[in-house]
């Protein structure tokens, strides 16, 4: 039986095994998927060890993701311009790196009807790892503008300027956000792990504006229910991302894409 895991620091609550159970029923393969805990200073040495034990693919999730993008032999385009590598797989060449967060995201959002991307004035809150991963399969949808403010504008802005040249992006801090109004606005921080939300104008969303996390949880994120409070037309976390970019890494390592929307039902009935 092919194996495949998911390797991270902390790993315990991870929803990837099940997810990816639920993909091998649904497609019929024959396959295991396990979460395995790297020690923070030995991810090199753990994924060399799984390897020999002859395991076929891996999901890399925090902190390893730039680790993973440094110790890949190849890297996809997308894996390249986000610096981080989500998803590995084993080939006879050697390991083979991409980063699946970007279309996950741009998936889920494109399954939701009140978030069309194409024409949309789109803000992005937060400027480390989590914010590169999305930004070119985001410009690739054709927004108006994306732009992105950080608590740190000095970082937004350095992103920006490195995806200038794939579409109108631009990068500052948040107190710059007064008298803007957006049609989507995302959460990539790290604020929500304290269940804290970055400071942002009360009438931030334009008429109908989305709120999306990038973080999931059991009940209504911080930044959910900030959107619920301040007039979103419609709220969504991050689950669906992470299934998303779940079903990418699968049809990279099967060569078939499953249907995310049945898991997430699965894992979600209702959504
Ligand atoms: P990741 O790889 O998950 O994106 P990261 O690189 O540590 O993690 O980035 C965390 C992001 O969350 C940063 O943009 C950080 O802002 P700074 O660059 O100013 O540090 C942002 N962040 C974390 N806590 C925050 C808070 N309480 N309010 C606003 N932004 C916050």
């Amino acid at each position: 039986m092919d194996r495949y895991a998911v390797i991270g620091n902390p790993i315990g609550h991870s929803k990837s095994p099940q997810i990816h159970s639920l993909f091998a029923r649904q497609t019929g393969q024959d396959l295991s998927y396990e979460a395995i805990l790297a020690p923070t200073d030995d991810f090199a040495g753990t994924l060399r060890r799984l390897m020999t034990q002859g395991y076929r693919g891996f999901s890399i999730t925090v902190p390893f993701k730039h680790e993973a993008f440094e110790l890949a032999g190849r890297l996809s385009e997308r894996a390249r311009r986000a610096g981080a590598v989500n998803t590995l797989k084993v080939t006879p060449e050697g390991l083979f790196g991409d980063n699946t967060d970007g279309v996950g995201l741009v998936g889920d959002l494109k399954r939701n009807p009140g978030a069309a991307l194409a024409g949309a004035r789109i803000l992005l809150l937060g400027a480390g790892g989590a914010v590169r991963g999305v930004l070119a399969p985001l410009l690739a949808e054709h927004p108006e503008s994306l732009h992105i403010a950080n608590r740190t504008a000095e970082k937004a802005s350095a992103l920006a300027r490195d995806f200038a040249d794939l579409g109108p992006v631009s990068g500052g801090g948040l107190d710059g956000l007064a008298g803007r109004h957006f049609d989507l606005v995302i959460n990539g921080t790290a604020a929500g792990l304290n269940d804290q939300v970055p400071d942002l104008p009360k009438d931030l969303l334009a008429p109908g504006g989305g709120c999306y996390d990038m973080m999931y949880g059991d009940s209504p994120t911080a930044f959910v229910r900030w959107g619920q409070a301040h007039g979103a037309g419609w709220t969504r976390d991050g689950l669906g991302m992470l299934v998303e970019q779940a079903a990418e890494a699968f049809a990279l390592w099967r060569g078939r894409r499953p249907d995310a929307a049945l898991v997430m039902a699965a894992l979600r009935p209702g959504s």
